[in-house]
């Protein structure tokens, strides 16, 4: 964390004086994160704090609880040092935002950074300390569960988004009581999950980890983010929980981070589990050389680590360098001085219209526009019969979307509410049609706060079925709201397929046969196969999982009080089996740019149902005079990219400007494509704005795996700027040595 009222120095003096004050037993209880709840099987969190202290509690949240837990710290455990208590807050505390792949969505920073202040304003009102993000893995299938909780497939998007969200969490003043300590999490490639299968292992080469996987993580670290999570899986064979190359090597050696590293959860007894460590001596011994300061819930640093110092095994300097950052981050934050919150507080935050109004521009801004046939949308706000048909039309907890924090009730607008109000004259017909439910239960399904029913048999389902075609026949408009159910994304929410779940596109071509203007509003949390659709449904709204407001910023855009102008951060590709897929791919000898080889497989076309980038707007922009500064230029030099944007349509709206290079050749084969900056910017009708990129040693340089280091090559680059990463606006540029 950045600035903070008391200098380093006064830090440092007094983290120093507390070390020497505590016991062993008391510096190994500053390494442990401890469940709140009556979790573990072992004593209660209260009766651990009071005999030696806590480093943190989590998986708790009551205000009350966080009160009388932390007043057992500060008046009766030994030291009298405060506990940090943590939770997952990754898009909203009480006032839930889009979810994050949303906010990426919008390429717009101050979307990320403004939603977060809100969460961390919330949470802090709650009690909490420390929130479990932002989630920082790139994520190039599909497939995989947790997509919806990063920034997409890109690290130049990802990064921006890194940054604004720890400055959102964070602030620049530990001591402001409307913050919390951010956490970069899951070091390092969870993202790359083998087969997009959640917790399977990860092999990554050093060039793809630092040119694709660590740049988010870097830019956290320069934001001044004070805290990372190591990542579940084994990362080409070392558990990252307990990879020293990552955590001390590259973390702290190369990047200079300062703060301290926590386990995911039960991650240093999983060492065990993922046939790594022999026993808890030996994970915690493993785990805490390499680097991990804080054992999140397993016990295991609890059980072993005062043995191993014991015995000579460690240190007891190993054992202060883990305890120092963790003091550090709770001197910083001034917990000694207010270790308490005011339990009246979170009801005022929680009310405050502000959160509300940021909820509902997130939403807005983050929406992207898929499909417009004949200009169907936006829709007129005249009389007219409108029937509202899906499954999570008016689900609360799809609108919120995955990772809810842990004992919210989901409270969203919905799209039918959203509609509802935007048309109080009309009257709007709805019907769920049938269900739609994971095949494989939630392992974590009972800590979901989950609208609970029971499941539809067949006959249910059938009748649901046509009672929907009967309300849609009954209208001239129909509305379809469809996508997945909050837990099928997020943790543990991988699946094969990207196709709409149940029997939703089944329902979906019954209805578009009537004939009538067919509207489809998707929530979903990853990208989907519709191809269907995108022939067949004229218009098409991708709204994610929009948060607390969704309804009503699903309403503001289908009937045009707003215009979308949101870029997908993820490629859509035509089917699961298709993914991994992504843009910023190497050419290949024989690239898809020639019609003869556009698709690798003969049963299906691969390339993108939408591309990286893609977003319409109910208005239209052109872009012009490309101009790159200089021809050529000398290596460590940069060239100014300049282009104008205009609005050449009829009402205003946000274009998102995209700048795009390839290396042509070089140390190593580069991809055809790397985005390398963007600028969202607003336009009335005939307006015109002239956006400036920079590119430059930091853009473009790159780890070659040939060379074995980062290296700027001298060669010709191409680039290309426009409306998404199939740009054809195209100039060049040369660096010579
Ligand atoms: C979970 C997740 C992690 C989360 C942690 C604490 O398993 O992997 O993202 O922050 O446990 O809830």
């Amino acid at each position: 964390m950045r600035k903070t009222k008391k200098s380093e120095a006064e830090v440092a003096k007094q983290v120093n004086a507390l070390l020497e004050g505590m016991s062993l037993a008391e510096k190994v209880a500053q390494l442990a994160q401890i469940g709140g709840a009556a979790w573990n099987d072992g004593p209660g969190a209260g009766e651990i704090i009071r005999e030696q202290g806590a480093g943190s509690v989590l998986w708790l949240n009551d205000t009350a609880e966080f009160n009388r837990l932390q007043k057992i710290a500060m008046e009766e455990s030994p030291s009298g040092i405060p506990v940090l208590f943590a939770l997952d807050v990754i898009h909203g505390y009480r006032t839930i935002f889009p979810v994050p792949l949303a906010v990426a969505a919008s390429w717009d920073p101050a979307v990320a950074e403004r939603s977060q202040a809100v969460a961390a304003k919330e949470a802090r009102a709650a009690g909490i300390h420390w929130t479990f993000g932002p989630m920082l893995d790139i994520a190039r299938d599909a497939r995989w569960g947790r997509i919806v909780e990063g920034a997409g497939e890109d690290p130049c998007l990802g990064s921006a988004m890194a940054a604004a969200q720890v400055r959102g969490f964070q602030g620049d003043d530990p001591t402001d009581p409307q913050r919390v300590l951010a956490c970069a999490k899951h070091f390092a490639g969870y993202g790359a999950s083998e087969g997009g299968r959640d917790y399977d292992p990860v092999d990554l080469s050093e060039a793809q980890l630092r040119n694709v996987y660590f740049p988010p993580f870097q830019a956290a670290i320069k934001a001044g983010v004070g805290s990372f999570m190591s990542a579940y899986m084994d990362l080409n064979n070392v558990p990252a929980t307990s990879n020293r190359w990552l955590l001390q090597d590259v973390l702290r050696g190369e990047w200079g981070f300062d703060g301290f590293v926590v386990s995911d959860a039960f991650g240093v007894g999983n060492l065990l589990t993922q046939g790594f460590a022999k026993d808890g001596r030996d994970a915690a011994q493993r785990a805490l050389e390499a680097g991990l300061n804080m054992d999140m819930a397993s016990s295991v640093y609890l059980e072993n680590l005062a043995d191993l110092v014991e015995d000579g095994s460690l240190s007891l300097d190993q054992i202060d360098a883990m305890v120092r950052p963790i003091l550090a981050v709770k001197v910083r934050m001034g917990l000694f001085e207010n270790p308490y919150t005011d339990e009246t507080l979170l009801e005022k935050v929680a009310a405050e219209p502000e959160s509300r109004e940021a909820g509902r521009w997130a939403a807005q801004r983050s929406m992207v526009l898929l499909r417009n046939q004949d200009g169907l949308l936006p829709l007129s706000k005249t009389q007219q019969k409108i029937a509202v048909i899906g499954p999570l039309a008016d689900s609360m907890e799809a609108t919120e979307g995955s990772w809810m924090v842990f004992g919210h009730t989901p409270a969203a607008v919905t799209v039918l509410e959203g509609l509802r109000a935007k048309l109080p004259g009309t009257a709007i017909a709805y019907a769920p049609g049938p269900e739609i439910n994971r095949d494989v239960p939630h392992p974590f399904g009972e800590f979901n706060t989950s609208e609970r029913k029971p499941i539809q048999t067949p006959e249910e389902a059938e009748a649901a079925f046509q009672t929907a075609l009967e309300t849609a026949a009954g209208a001239e408009l129909v509305i379809m709201v469809l996508g997945e159910n909050a837990d099928m994304s997020g943790e543990f929410a991988s699946r094969g397929s990207l196709d709409l779940p149940g029997r939703q596109e089944e329902l979906l071509k019954a209805i578009s046969a009537m004939g009538k203007p067919v509207v489809l509003v998707l929530l979903n949390g990853r990208p989907l196969s519709i191809n269907w659709a995108a022939e067949h449904v004229p218009a098409i709204l991708e709204a994610w999982q929009p948060g607390s407001q969704g309804g009503h910023a699903v309403a503001d855009i289908l009937f045009g009080d707003v215009n979308p102008g949101g870029k997908l951060p993820v490629t859509f590709p035509r089917n699961g089996n298709h993914a991994p897929l992504y843009y910023a791919r190497t050419l290949t000898h024989l690239p898809e740019e020639s019609p003869r080889y556009r698709s690798r497989y003969w049963d299906s076309p691969t390339t993108p149902l939408y591309p990286f980038g893609f977003g319409l707007s109910y208005t239209t922009f052109a872009f012009s005079h490309l101009h790159v500064s200089a021809a050529q230029i000398k290596a460590g030099a940069s060239v100014t990219v300049s282009v104008d944007v205009t609005n050449t349509g009829q009402v205003a709206g946000d274009e998102v400007a995209q700048l795009y290079i390839h290396q042509k050749w070089g140390s190593d084969s580069r991809p055809r494509r790397e985005l390398k900056g963007f600028a969202r910017v607003t336009l009335q009708p005939g307006e015109s704005e002239t956006v400036t990129f920079s590119l430059g040693p930091d853009e473009l340089r790159y780890w070659s795996a040939s060379a074995g280091r980062w290296v700027q090559d001298a060669a010709t680059f191409d680039l290309w700027v426009g409306s998404d990463s199939t740009a054809t606006l195209q100039a060049g540029f040369e660096v010579v040595e």
